[in-house]
């Protein structure tokens, strides 16, 4: 039997244990021995729930225990997450995460500390919750030359965007659902500001380029600023609205940004609705691939967790090796990315379009029949500082959605 310990019992640890009691049997069986939650470590007591009796307070008697082999740290934050994995890893013990932060920031030291000491650090629950994204990076496509990685990356928004476009629901309202169902982070802002997305695409990329890319050289926009009125302008254009991350190789470089952007409805993932994520790969032998399942929630982040545990027991007393190391790889700036843009424009066309033209090159005008005062144009393919400069020239902006 091998013993694990879980840091912190919240959503996502909860779930982990409930995972490995519910398929104990399968888990033992493709594990080769049995798994078994010796503590779980949490702030609280837990009095009444058949945890109660494994709760410790302190970390350290989980890190004295040598029967401790694997830990689940599912607490999130950098600290005390980044020095009690620290610690773990340095006594030998594996550690498997669903926490994106602390794995976008310091995911490359911990990977080789794992390496200098025959356990591993695995994250496969921190991007795309039970979307099995990491090792199908890792591992599966392992042949390819990846060049493309887009995507829905976080549940919460999604969730949002959905829900404001298919039944006309306020924003806070939905977000509050979110919430309670246990998919957004502990500060909401980390969801609807782009962050935790943007924390993914980094994670996503650091493992295509074998490097360590920062997460703040990336561009990020959340969705705190998208109104009921873009839906209908998206509408017209046959498109739907989703926050994206991007991480793209182009003859003009090598970009990585988080933004919402229209998605044609003919796209795969026009069709990921509510907590669902749906990630797109693109490499030269494989062409397109797509990833598609439960962003976020209880049972589906813990199942992923579960996963690696159960790949660490596998592997006892062997590091699975680093998906990129400490190198910082440094991406192109966002500048002179080429993409469309969707323009909202307070007045009439008939006497901004020439000026709209002079400044965008040829435009398509948008009109939607509740928008009398306003109407949209969008443009042909541009570089975003070429649309930066261009825009300056306009007080009537409105707002700007990326294509
Ligand atoms: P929760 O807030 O539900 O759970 C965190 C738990 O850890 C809480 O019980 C908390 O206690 C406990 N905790 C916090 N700090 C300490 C500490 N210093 N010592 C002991 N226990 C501590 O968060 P989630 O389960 O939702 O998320 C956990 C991690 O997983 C985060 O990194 C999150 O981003 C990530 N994640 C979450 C997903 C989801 O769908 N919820 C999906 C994918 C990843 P207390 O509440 O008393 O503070
Ligand atoms: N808050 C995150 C989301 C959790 O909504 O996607 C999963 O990483």
């Amino acid at each position: 039997m091998v013993q694990v310990a879980v840091f912190g019992y919240g959503t996502v640890g909860s779930g982990v244990v409930e995972v490995l009691e519910t398929n104990q049997e399968e888990i033992g069986r493709r594990a080769g021995d049995g798994i078994r939650v010796k503590y779980v470590l949490d702030i609280r007591d837990f009095q009444g729930d058949p945890i109660q009796e494994r709760i410790v307070h302190d970390v350290d008697v989980i890190l004295a225990d040598p029967e401790i082999k694997v830990i689940c740290e599912t607490m999130g934050g950098i600290e005390p997450a980044y020095t009690f994995t620290k610690k773990a890893l340095m006594s030998g013990k594996s550690v498997c995460t669903s926490n994106k932060e602390l794995v976008a920031a310091h995911g490359a030291e911990l990977m080789r500390i794992a390496g200098e000491h025959q356990c591993s650090y695995l994250f496969e629950a921190s991007v795309g919750g039970g979307i099995p994204i990491i090792r199908t990076m890792n591992d599966a496509l392992t042949a390819e030359k990846i060049d493309r990685i887009e995507g829905i990356l976080n549940g919460t928004t999604n969730y949002i965007l959905t829900k404001m476009e298919r039944d006309g629901a306020a924003f806070d309202i939905i977000l509050k659902e979110a919430q309670e169902l246990g998919y957004a982070e502990r500060n909401p802002a980390a969801d609807v500001e782009g962050h935790d997305a943007c924390r993914k695409i980094a994670i996503l990329s650091s493992i295509l380029y074998g490097h360590n890319v920062d997460y703040k050289q990336i561009y990020t926009e959340g969705i705190t600023k998208i109104m009921p009125r873009d839906f209908a302008y998206a509408k017209a254009l046959d498109c739907k609205i989703k926050l994206i991350g991007l991480s793209v190789i182009t003859k003009e470089g090598e970009f990585a940004m988080v933004s919402p952007r229209l998605v044609p409805s003919y796209s795969p993932i026009a069709s990921v609705n509510d907590v669902f994520n749906g990630i797109q790969i693109h490499s030269n032998m494989l062409d397109t691939s797509l990833y598609y399942g439960r962003g976020a929630g209880k049972l589906p982040t813990a199942s992923a967790v579960v996963g690696d545990v159960v790949e660490c027991v596998k592997k006892l007393g062997t590091s699975i090796p680093a998906a990129w190391d400490e190198t910082e790889k440094k991406l192109t700036e966002i500048g002179a990315f080429r993409q469309r843009y969707l323009v909202r424009m307070k007045g009439k066309p008939e006497a901004l379009m020439q000026k709209m033209e002079d400044a965008f090159g040829k435009v398509q005008a948008v009109q939607i029949p509740e928008a009398a005062d306003e109407f949209a144009v969008l443009t042909e393919e541009m570089s975003e500082r070429e649309y930066q400069d261009a825009a300056e020239e306009f007080t009537e902006i409105i707002s700007m959605i990326r294509s």
